[in-house]
């Protein structure tokens, strides 16, 4: 199966998502493919099998967000200029999310920018994070905070690869994929709520309807200028509970996972979302075993919260909330009071 990204912006390059269609494939350059120790002890006996290059290398990074930083970015970067990589080498992200922000990003600055290639291993990089060229790294200021817009040349997505996912990491990557279905597309929603997901073809299917959206959203909208933003439901608050919790206790998906449950809440003060609609999108999450409550003990910090994220501009908070299931509505300039309100609903 194969998709396309196409742009409206003429400078972007179109890429092809391949799923399932990685063949053996010899690169007449340098290739360095950057990973870590638990997806290399996985798989990348299967990858070097299929990828061979005129010179190839293995760069491995320690695992795990918390070396998503600098210092990882210099460990990738001297590895490159010791084997003299030059403007016609190429990169190779192989991994999770951290891998491929972190990989794609020292592609787009060694020698001011060089080839790159995203082999995603999770279920969140590979419905969401490799498709769409936001690259960066995390400082103490916060995640993802210096990076760039920096598109692959292309994608390929090995559905195997998710067998050896942890459960928790495989729940993780369906918020993104329920994200997707309640803004966007009512069918995908009803069949993920009769699939099983844990089925070959069931996912395999999800996958690319994923792939699609997310190629679809950012080919309107590459910097996120406007669309592209409508990717963020459940994020405003699945941040702020990140934040309050130091990164710790969820994983990224699990955090938007409760975020979405707390927008429904919001949408449905506002009159945008029923009832029944929220519990059917609750109900979807919790098959998969997220969370989907977090108990609020300061409406007001939480609030607070909202205002560390680089995406609150101008000290005005844009919520991104489903109109019914299937669409949305960004909204902009609520009322304090109204929102506060709304968190009380999770202090108890
Ligand atoms: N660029 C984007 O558009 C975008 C979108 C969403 C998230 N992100 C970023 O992605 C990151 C999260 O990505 P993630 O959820 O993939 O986390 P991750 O990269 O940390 O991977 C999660 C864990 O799973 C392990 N792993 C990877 N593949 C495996 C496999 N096949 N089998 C067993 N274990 C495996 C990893 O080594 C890691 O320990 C965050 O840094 C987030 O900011 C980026």
């Amino acid at each position: 199966m194969q998709t396309q990204i196409h742009f409206e912006n003429p400078k972007a390059i179109d890429y092809t998502i391949y799923i399932d269609e990685l063949a053996p494939h010899h690169f007449a350059r340098k290739v360095a493919i950057v990973t870590n120790p638990k997806v290399a002890g996985l798989h990348l006996g299967t990858l070097l099998e299929k990828i061979t290059a005129d010179e190839r290398y293995i760069i491995t990074v320690p695992d795990g967000e918390a070396y998503k930083n600098q210092q990882t970015l210099d460990l990738i970067l001297e590895n490159l200029f010791n084997h003299r990589f030059d403007r016609g080498s190429l990169l190779i992200a192989f991994g999770g999310g951290v891998i491929g922000d972190m990989t794609g990003f020292a592609a787009s600055i060694f020698q001011r920018g060089i080839d790159f290639i995203q082999v995603p291993t999770t279920l969140l990089s590979q419905v969401d994070a490799s498709v769409g060229g936001k690259t960066g790294i995390n400082n103490s200021y916060g995640k993802n905070l210096i990076g760039a817009f920096y598109q692959p040349k292309a994608v390929y997505i090995e559905t195997d690869f998710l067998k050896t996912l942890p459960a928790r990491e495989f729940g993780a990557g369906v918020a993104e994929i329920v994200k997707m279905a309640v803004t966007f597309d009512a069918d995908f929603f009803a069949y993920l709520e009769k699939a099983d997901l844990h089925e070959k073809e069931a996912l395999a299917k999800t996958i690319r309807k994923s792939v699609e959206t997310k190629a679809r959203v950012v080919g309107e909208d590459e910097k996120e200028k406007g669309i592209r933003a409508v990717l963020n439901y459940g994020h405003t608050f699945g941040h702020v509970i990140e934040n309050l919790t130091g990164y710790r206790r969820f994983l990224h998906g699990e955090a938007v996972a409760i975020g979405m449950v707390m927008a429904n809440a919001l949408a449905m003060r506002l009159g945008l979302l029923e009832k029944d609609e929220a519990t059917r999108i609750e109900a979807l999450l919790q098959k998969y075993n997220l969370p989907t409550r977090f108990t609020v003990t300061d409406p007001d910090a939480f609030y607070e919260g909202f205002f560390l994220d680089k995406k609150t501009q101008n000290a005005s908070v844009k919520f991104i909330l489903p109109k019914g299931i299937g669409d949305f509505e960004i909204v902009k300039d609520l009322d304090r009071e109204l929102v506060i309100d709304v968190l009380k609903e999770f202090s108890l």
